[in-house]
């Protein structure tokens, strides 16, 4: 099996992990031990939309609420310095598990909260919001132009939408190829990326396909630009899966990496943005109000630099603290190791998948370069369907067309079923679904 590589991937030479590390990390999880719902065993295959959380991440945020709840930054008492050495830690700790300095980190509400920041950031900044002192121009105007791609999911194409409407600028987008992936062919990255082109948002891995981009071309087209445009890379899909490096990244050309806590074994309700200081600086402020002002008269105010510049109101403490945790857990179990892993579940999926009659798979067909998510098509069976069929012999997977419109519409599709792994899947879950996948013609007798 070939093995996944790439700009910003920094894996090192390792082994998988052994069935009994990989059956002690499955007993650390309390939700796959929950009975399905017809009393059996749970096979969760719906990572890419939220993994579940390990015990330790849910003891951190009972404790933190037990002993070091209070306002962050905002007094002297005992409680608030903990929470506050809780927000500063959870910073760090995220971070150094992407491979980028604390102060390069933004806390948002999301993954899509760190793109709208961007998107936003730059819209404000072409229509005269003050405060972003960095060197970059982020002026947009009619003559510029925004790159997506259509393997977006909705939340790294609808802010640029918007940012294009703003200020005019004209959204392109990229092609894809038959079987889903980001075509870089030489003579269309020519044309899309050229001197009018100010930014570049596009997806690490797709949340349909698990195609991972071959982000070499793409950057070398960027970095080719007198005027570089700044880069957003969407790593929702990568940042549980594959070990990244945000300081490979952005020697290669990548300006900004989101993060969803809730993908990567954390708590809901916290993501964040990686940034480089030169974006970071060069962005007004977005949300706006306590604690990240300087000084406030009656008719203006000055900001605080980044990050505190775009973490307005009191924060989500214990999501960070329990995110801490999540990465922490992440790290000791070696992302090298589990996507070895995944990998070979991934490809047990996949050929699964192709023996089943009526089956059409959503993506490349084979492991090369593409992770363990596996979207497809019960010819003759609607996605919900599919997935209760699926959910009867207690395999939970996503239904409907996973906040990813464009790439169902490449495939001819209004929406597909999902199947997603996570660092705590086992062949008996890959085992589960296909003996599930089997009956669903069956049922529906087709
Ligand atoms: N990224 C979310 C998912 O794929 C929308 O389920």
């Amino acid at each position: 099996m070939t093995q996944l590589t790439g700009i910003g991937i920094a894996a090192h030479d390792t082994v998988a992990l052994s069935q009994s590390e990989l059956a002690a990390i499955v007993a650390d999880f309390p939700t796959l031990a929950t009975p399905a719902r017809d009393g059996g065993r749970l096979a969760y295959l719906d990572s890419a939309a939220t993994s579940q959380k390990p015990n330790c991440v849910i003891d951190t945020v009972t404790e933190f609420y037990e002993r070091s709840n209070g306002a962050a930054g905002r007094s002297t008492y005992e409680l608030a310095d903990r929470a506050t050495a809780a927000w500063d830690d959870a910073r760090a700790a995220v971070a150094s598990f992407v491979d980028a300095r604390p102060q390069q980190l933004v806390f948002t509400k999301n993954a899509t909260e760190a793109i709208n920041l961007v998107a936003l950031g730059i819209g404000n900044a072409s229509q005269g919001v003050v405060g972003g002192d960095g060197p970059l121009d982020l002026n947009l105007g009619a003559v510029d132009e925004i790159l997506v791609t259509p393997a977006e999911h909705h939340a790294n194409l609808v802010p640029w939408q918007i940012l294009a409407q703003r200020t005019g600028a004209k959204l392109r987008w990229l092609e894809l190829t038959p079987d889903g992936r980001i075509d870089t062919n030489p003579a269309l990255l020519a044309q899309a990326i050229n001197s009018r082109t100010r930014v570049v948002a596009l997806t690490h891995v797709s949340n349909v396909t698990g195609a991972i981009t071959d982000l070499e071309p793409i950057l070398a087209a960027v970095r080719a630009q007198e005027r570089k445009p700044v880069v957003v890379l969407d790593t929702c899909q990568s940042s549980a899966h594959l070990p990244l490096s945000f300081a490979q990244l952005a020697s290669a050309g990548v300006d900004a990496i989101c993060l969803s806590s809730h993908k990567m074994l954390g708590p809901t309700g916290i993501g964040a943005l990686v940034a480089t200081g030169e974006l970071l600086y060069s962005l007004p402020p977005v949300l706006s109000g306590g604690s990240m002002i300087e000084l406030v008269d009656m008719e203006h105010s000055t900001y605080m630099a980044p990050p505190a510049r775009f973490e307005a109101g009191t924060q989500p403490l214990a999501q960070a603290a329990g995110w801490h945790s999540a990465v922490d857990y992440l790290r000791e179990l070696d992302l090298s190791r589990s996507m070895l892993n995944e990998h070979e579940l991934t490809g047990q999926l996949l050929e699964g998948m192709n023996q089943v009659e009526g089956v059409r798979l959503l993506g490349p067909a084979n492991t090369t370069q593409r992770l363990g998510v596996v979207a497809f098509e019960v010819q003759g069976v609607h996605p919900h369907d599919v997935g209760q069929v699926l959910d009867a012999s207690g395999v939970a997977v996503r239904t409907g067309h996973h906040c990813a419109q464009p790439i169902h519409a490449h495939f001819g599709l209004r929406a597909s079923a999902r199947v997603s792994l996570g660092v705590y899947s086992t062949p008996a879950d890959v085992r589960q679904f296909l003996d599930a996948l089997q009956n669903v013609r069956k049922y529906f007798n087709r």
